[in-house]
């Protein structure tokens, strides 16, 4: 992949990115197959992604001036470089993001300062579905430009047609994080569907979605096809976010239970799983880790149990209460092959059967990995 930002030094993202993808695919399975203590020819066929245009959320820090506003990166002396045209996103996001370039000047959304702590405009996050629909939500410093933005938001409209949803957030603290509790929605539409081929996850603001749209797919796919030899009446899908595993696994299931921390994402699974019409699904706000201590303690039970936690592992505690379980099938999705190589040490009762890399995050030293253990007889 050809870009312009990396060739004049002003963006490092793509660390990998003179690496001929084929390259790039040779190392990170070695990487993987190095980290869990297996032969590269041990490893599955690994899942390409497409080199460029996959990535479908935009998560840009606002700087520059209401006239001239940048979307991109922001160093730390509070130089912004505008990465709008970055060539991870497809051309919708860019046109998208030159759009509303235009609507911060129109309704004069100052961007914010790190140096200076000044200024309203923290972040844009933008998202777009595989149909092309967008979600925009301008992560603000205070409510002080609400009004403007409600304001101009029918200009925007008619410049952005596919923005079918849109939200201010609410960040006030200086602080290191993309996005505040409180979400003030401006359109009457208040989740973006996600249309994968036979399954909508509608999403949510504040919800985690997988970045590549097409390695999701492939992800929940894969997932499915190594579930069901296994026949699993209940499945259990810990950190489910807005429920892909969960409604993937529900047709070969008679019961799935989806456990996720954020209730928007929830909220988003249940959407989800109402509009699709199916009835063998439920969904818990609630710690994947408690709520599988509490249903083995009362001696209930799944078949099947899919873990996709954050970067740092599910840890030792659910990995234990696992090892030790009677679940027989344990689909392990993970985003860092270190903290999943340190939890499979801990389930030593599972053989596993399968490991495949899927290529989520292309020209970087990313993967995602995903694992069946398949209790030993
Ligand atoms: C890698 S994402 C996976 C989401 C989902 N499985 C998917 O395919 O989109 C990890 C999810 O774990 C959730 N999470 C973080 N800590 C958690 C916890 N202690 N218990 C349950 N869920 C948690 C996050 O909110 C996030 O949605």
């Amino acid at each position: 992949m050809d870009c312009a930002y990396y060739n004049a030094r002003q963006c490092a993202s793509c660390a990998l990115i003179e690496t001929p993808y084929a390259g790039q695919i040779d190392q990170a399975q070695q990487q993987v197959a190095a980290s869990l203590g297996l032969d590269v020819n041990d490893l599955a066929l690994p899942v390409r992604s497409t080199e460029s245009g996959f990535r479908n959320k935009a998560k840009m820090v606002a700087s520059g001036t209401v006239r001239s506003p940048l979307l991109g990166i922001v160093d730390r002396a509070g130089h912004g470089t505008d990465l709008s045209c970055c060539p991870l996103y497809p051309e919708a996001m860019h046109e998208a993001l030159d759009v509303l370039k235009g609507f911060i000047t129109r309704a004069r959304l100052v961007p914010y300062s790190i140096v200076d702590r000044t200024g309203e405009l923290k972040h844009v996050l933008v998202t777009i579905s595989p149909d092309e629909q967008i979600m925009v939500r301008f992560v603000l410093r205070s409510t002080e430009p609400l009004a403007r933005i409600k304001k101009y938001l029918p200009t925007l409209q008619s410049a952005l047609p596919s923005m079918v949803v849109a939200t201010v957030n609410v960040l006030p603290e200086h602080k290191a994080a993309l996005e505040g509790e409180r979400e003030i929605f401006l359109t009457e539409q208040t989740s973006l569907p996600m249309r994968l081929r036979d399954v909508t996850l509608h999403l949510r603001p504040r919800s985690f979605f997988q970045t590549n749209t097409e390695l999701a797919q492939a992800l929940y796919d894969h997932a499915r096809t190594l579930a069901e030899p296994a026949h699993p009446a209940t499945v259990w899908d810990l950190y489910c976010g807005v429920g892909g595993f969960a409604l993937h696994l529900a047709p070969v299931s008679s019961h799935v239970t989806g456990v996720e921390i954020s209730d928007e994402a929830i909220a988003s699974a249940e959407l989800s799983a109402a509009t699709a019409g199916l009835d063998n699904t439920e969904f818990i706000v609630g710690d994947a880790t408690e709520f599988a201590t509490a249903q083995l303690g009362r001696g209930n039970t799944a078949d099947l149990v899919v873990v996709n936690p954050p970067r740092r592992g599910i840890g030792s505690r659910l990995a234990a209460l696992l090892n030790e379980s009677s679940v027989g099938t344990v689909l392990y999705s993970s985003c860092n092959p270190t903290t999943l190589a340190r939890d499979l040490t801990m389930m030593d009762s599972y053989v596993l059967e399968h490991v495949e890399l899927l290529d989520m995050f292309p020209h970087t030293s990313h993967n995602e990995v995903l694992v069946c253990l398949r209790k030993r007889l």
